[in-house]
């Protein structure tokens, strides 16, 4: 994929200040999976019977229905299961290797970034292949497609539910300290596919800023991060990450494209 004109200058010079640092993160979601054909939550295709994941997504609609919670479930678990990772996904796991200190932080349940290799993930709103019991609390790894509606425990019989954050939940503790670990260290946040309203992910660039971060956002539409960032990239995941993984591999290899220097 070429990058595109506009964006070039942009790239090179974020590579270059990627190739200088040490510790650099990434912030990502739903829309770095849209390409890999799973709808975002906030976009064309993402309700599923003209439910808005606020509706669903909570302790109070799965005590009052989880049989519509697990089918809207299983219904995502059938769409990510036919999904394979981008070139978005592919060109994050390949900045692993180029910055010495890279995480990647990422609010989809998808599991996109691990089978695109990325190593260091945090994965802020758990795992969509993992269940969790109600009643014994045990954790266990299911990628049944479909699942039976709604799945019990096979150690105690209770009801299971997705091992997901959910709202009014908050995230596990060890994982935000990993999260805010990594955000203090990062010199550069990339801030990609995400629409940037769900707390408390949604406020991670601005600690990340505040702790001294240079922000860089991918997006084909603005967010209400975009005023705060330092580079913007309208466009796709799929599209412009690669060219920043290219551009960070050549200037590493090379030293810096003088070609590609803005004036
Ligand atoms: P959203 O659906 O809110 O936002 C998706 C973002 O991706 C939007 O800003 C789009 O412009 C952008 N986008 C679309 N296609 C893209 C592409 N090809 N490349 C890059 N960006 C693209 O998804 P999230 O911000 O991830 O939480 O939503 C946050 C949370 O809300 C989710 O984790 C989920 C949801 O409810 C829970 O379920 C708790």
């Amino acid at each position: 994929m070429a990058t595109k004109p506009e964006h070039a200058p942009i790239l090179a010079k974020l590579a270059e200040l990627l190739r200088r640092v040490r510790q650099a993160a990434a912030l990502t979601g739903a829309g770095v999976s849209h390409e890999s054909g799973i709808p975002t939550f906030r976009g064309p295709g993402g309700l599923w019977r003209n439910f808005r994941p606020e509706e669903l997504a909570t302790p109070q609609a799965f005590a009052r229905d989880p049989r519509l919670v697990w089918e809207w479930y299983d219904w995502r678990r059938g769409l990510i299961s036919q999904a394979w990772p981008n070139p978005g996904h592919e060109a994050l796991a390949a900045l692993e290797g180029l910055v010495p200190d890279f995480t990647l932080i990422t609010q989809n349940v998808d599991g996109l970034h691990t089978l695109a290799g990325s190593r260091r993930v945090l994965e802020v709103h758990g795992s969509i292949w993992e269940v969790r019991c109600t009643a014994c609390g045990q954790v266990k790894a299911d990628r049944r497609v479909p699942i039976p509606i709604p799945p019990y425990c096979n150690s105690c019989g209770g009801l299971l539910r997705p091992n997901v954050v959910w709202f009014g939940e908050g995230l596990a503790a060890d994982v935000l300290d990993a999260v805010q670990h990594a955000l203090k260290q990062a010199q550069v946040l990339l801030v990609v596919g995400t629409s940037a309203v769900v707390q408390p992910a949604a406020s991670f660039a601005l600690w990340a800023k505040q702790w001294g971060a240079k922000l860089a956002e991918i997006n084909p539409e603005p967010t209400p991060l975009t005023p705060h960032c330092d580079f913007v990239l309208t466009g796709k995941s799929g599209e412009v990450l690669p060219g920043l993984a290219a551009e960070l591999a050549f200037s590493q290899a090379h030293g810096p494209d003088p070609s590609k220097k803005s004036p």
